[in-house]
């Protein structure tokens, strides 16, 4: 595909002129007679470079540049400036210009070069991008330093390497599709697809050709060949996702192939092999969806090889401390913000929730705090004013339905906190001042979650 070049000039001919020597080295090229259509275009269609002129009577190229950096900070502009005025220069570089043409442009070879250098700097950046999200996937790096964490780990360790199926359940959002990765990364089919298939999501008329492929001409619509989910992972795994929704046509099917490990495709006569791992996760009870009726009990046994449940982040609230601050400093870079912080009394009151939607909820939370809030530090106040369920530590805690050990947990925080804050995060202070031992006080902090403190 062309790239998109947007030619901004209030006068006609200059802008037909830069157009056609544009075309003519093979870009597409939009126009703009003013400042405003220019910004519309910007924001409607995919333009990768724009070329503008500084002088124009609606809104003038400066400050076009300066919105523009608002809505797609990235995007390149090559300012083009009448009488070399070093002002308006410096400032439209100040403002973050790419570059700068001087008017007339007689000679075209210059245009072409500051469109060519832009465009490079463009498909650099964008590159880096796509390695640094490839990496931060590649890593598939899951958090969690507590006990329930720690022991998911070690399962998915101990499983991955295995050909064993592997059921995964848990609530919404606590990791199942991470955790699916995370079992195909560390196993010998690592550099084979990850196949996924939302099993809720197929209609039931494209059933089998999803699963299993068509050939071409197999029913109308069937233009083309298509290998189906199953062809597509073979020698890898197939993720099959919110399994507890597979209509019952096509748990029928599913077991077939995992009964014989063959399938033929919609309108096919050859039967081929498949070599895949199946890996499926749901938020249901399977089990009750067995006994009700509603999913076939060999489909449930084949299925469930391996178990694993992925807990409910209320289960692990000593993880919110590391996955907040991962998510917040992953957030600011997102939005191109500053780097932020989490105070200690907003950690503390992110704490008392009870996260329903679980890590994403969290997740979520932290991108609206990361965009929302001003300053280097979040507070207490933010946290709560953004999470109605979310209380201010040291307020009333004695909340109705809240469990004993909760409430004791909460209450351990609390003092814990007011200590080390009272003796400057000085540990060995803090113990000596709660007469506790100092290995103890480590101890506690650990299971609390709280990361702070010297020597
Ligand atoms: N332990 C973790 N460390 C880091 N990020 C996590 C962790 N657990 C979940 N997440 C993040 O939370 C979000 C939800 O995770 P995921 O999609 O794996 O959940 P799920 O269990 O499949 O949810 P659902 O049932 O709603 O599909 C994702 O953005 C994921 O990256
Ligand atoms: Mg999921």
């Amino acid at each position: 595909m062309p790239a998109t070049v947007l030619v901004v000039d209030d006068e006609r001919n200059i802008q037909l002129t830069l157009s056609r020597a544009l075309s003519m080295e093979g870009y597409a090229v939009e126009t703009a007679s003013g400042g405003r259509e220019a910004l519309e275009k910007i924001a409607a269609l995919p333009v990768d470079v724009v070329v503008m002129d500084v002088r124009m009577p609606d809104l003038d190229g400066l400050a076009v540049l300066q919105r523009a950096r608002e809505t797609r900070p990235e995007l390149p502009i090559v300012i083009m400036s009448g009488h070399g005025s070093i002002d308006t220069v410096r400032s439209a570089f100040k403002l973050g210009a790419f570059d700068y043409l001087e008017k007339p442009i007689t000679e075209k070879e210059k245009l072409l070069v500051a469109v060519k250098n832009a465009l490079a700097l463009e498909s650099l950046r964008a590159e880096n991008a796509a390695l640094r999200r490839a990496a931060g996937q590649g890593q598939l790096e899951m958090i969690g330093g507590g006990p329930a964490m720690q022991r998911l780990f070690d399962l998915v360790r101990r499983t991955a390497p295995s050909e064993g199926r592997v059921l995964i359940t848990g609530e919404n959002g606590t990791g199942k599709e991470l955790v699916a990765r995370a079992i195909h990364e560390q196993s010998r089919r690592r550099d084979r697809p990850f196949v996924k298939l939302n099993c809720a999501a197929v209609p039931a008329e494209l059933i089998e050709s999803e699963l299993f492929g068509h050939e071409r001409g197999a029913f109308t619509g069937a233009v083309a060949a298509r290998r189906g989910r199953f062809e597509q992972a073979d020698g890898g795994t197939l993720f099959l996702d919110e399994v507890g929704d597979m209509p019952a046509a096509m748990q029928a099917k599913v077991l077939r192939v995992l009964q014989e490990g063959e399938l033929e495709r919609v309108g096919g006569q050859q039967t081929l092999r498949c070599d895949v791992r199946v890996v499926a996760a749901t938020n249901k009870d399977l089990q009750a969806e067995v006994a009700a009726g509603r999913f076939r009990e060999d489909l449930y046994y084949r299925l469930n090889v391996v178990p694993i449940h992925t807990p409910a982040l209320r289960d692990h609230k000593e993880d919110v401390p590391e996955l907040a601050a991962r998510f917040l400093a992953e957030a600011c870079e997102r939005n191109g913000r500053r780097a932020m912080r989490l105070g200690r009394d907003a950690v503390a009151a992110l704490q008392t929730h009870d996260w329903p939607g679980n890590v994403r909820e969290l997740r979520n939370l932290v991108e609206r705090l990361a965009i929302l809030c001003d300053g280097p530090e979040i507070g207490a106040e933010d946290v709560v004013a953004m999470l109605p369920g979310a209380r201010r530590p040291r307020g009333d805690r004695l909340r109705a339905g809240a469990a004993f050990h909760e409430l004791v947990e909460e209450a351990e925080r609390e003092i814990v906190l007011a200590a080390l804050e009272a003796h400057q995060d000085n540990v060995s202070d803090t113990a000596r001042a709660l007469g506790l031992e100092r290995s103890h006080l480590y101890k506690k902090m650990r299971a609390l979650g709280i990361k702070r403190g010297a020597e």
